[in-house]
């Protein structure tokens, strides 16, 4: 069967890609009503484009070493970008930083998930820095992009404990199946447009959200909101 009407998403990503199969499972289960026009790495060799491959969804591949300079690859990219078409640009494990011009003309229509509660541990390696910190408490956020780095608004994020002999690894390992539970219900309420970004403040139901909604306490994993005075 074909989906036309369905809104169309884009994924970037730059590895596994298990958050991108993630979506799609979410897709054909009928808990998310999109569909992924495409997949673009930024590196030929990414796992995520193979896993593309098998589940049929159409690929590009933007070689970030092939180009002089970031403006010269983000061109490229918006090219590819275009020819997709997409409703929704969805960064899943993509690792670069988008310039300013790229984020800002494509701002509200454009999310990323940072495996941590933002705002702490914005970067890299956050599973190790929430035990160097002597965390009790974890999660992953999906955000707006918006150009400083992981620092747009959270839409929602999912919480997790710390466990007294938990490693960075087993942090990890942990959290990617609540990721993968948190960005397809993000993802449905963008989508079902409840959720808006407008001049860096998020509305839900055209109301200013206070703070992230939070999985299983304030929307479940088909984006449904729950009855927590976060909406209805
Ligand atoms: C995830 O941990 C995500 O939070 C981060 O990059 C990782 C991507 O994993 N942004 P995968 O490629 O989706 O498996």
């Amino acid at each position: 069967m074909t989906d036309t009407e369905s809104p169309r998403l884009l994924v970037l990503l730059s590895g596994r890609g298990t958050n991108l199969i993630a979506i799609q499972d979410a897709i054909e289960a009928g808990r998310l009503r999109a569909r992924i026009a495409g997949v673009i790495s930024d590196r030929a060799d990414a796992t995520g484009l193979e896993r593309a491959h098998e589940r049929k969804l159409d690929t590009a591949t933007i070689d970030r070493r092939r180009f002089v300079d970031r403006e010269a690859f983000e061109r490229s990219l918006e090219i590819a970008v275009d020819g997709f078409q997409p409703r929704c640009l969805v960064l899943a494990g993509f690792m670069r930083v988008l310039g300013d011009d790229f984020v800002n003309r494509h701002a509200g229509r454009l999310i990323n998930i940072h495996p941590s509660l933002l705002p702490r541990h914005r970067g890299l390696h956050t599973h190790r820095r929430v035990l160097e910190a002597g965390e009790t408490t974890h999660g992953a956020s999906v955000h707006f992009v918006t150009p400083a780095l992981d620092a747009g608004p959270v839409i929602a994020r999912v919480e997790m404990d710390v466990r007294a002999d938990d490693t960075a690894d087993s942090l990890a390992d942990r959290l990617l199946p609540l990721e993968h539970r948190l960005y397809p219900a993000a993802l449905a309420l963008l989508l079902r447009h409840r959720v808006e970004l407008r001049n860096e403040t998020i509305y839900l139901d055209d109301q200013p959200l206070g703070g992230p909604l939070l999985l299983d306490r304030d929307l479940d994993a088909d984006g449904r909101l729950l009855d927590t005075g976060h909406g209805g």
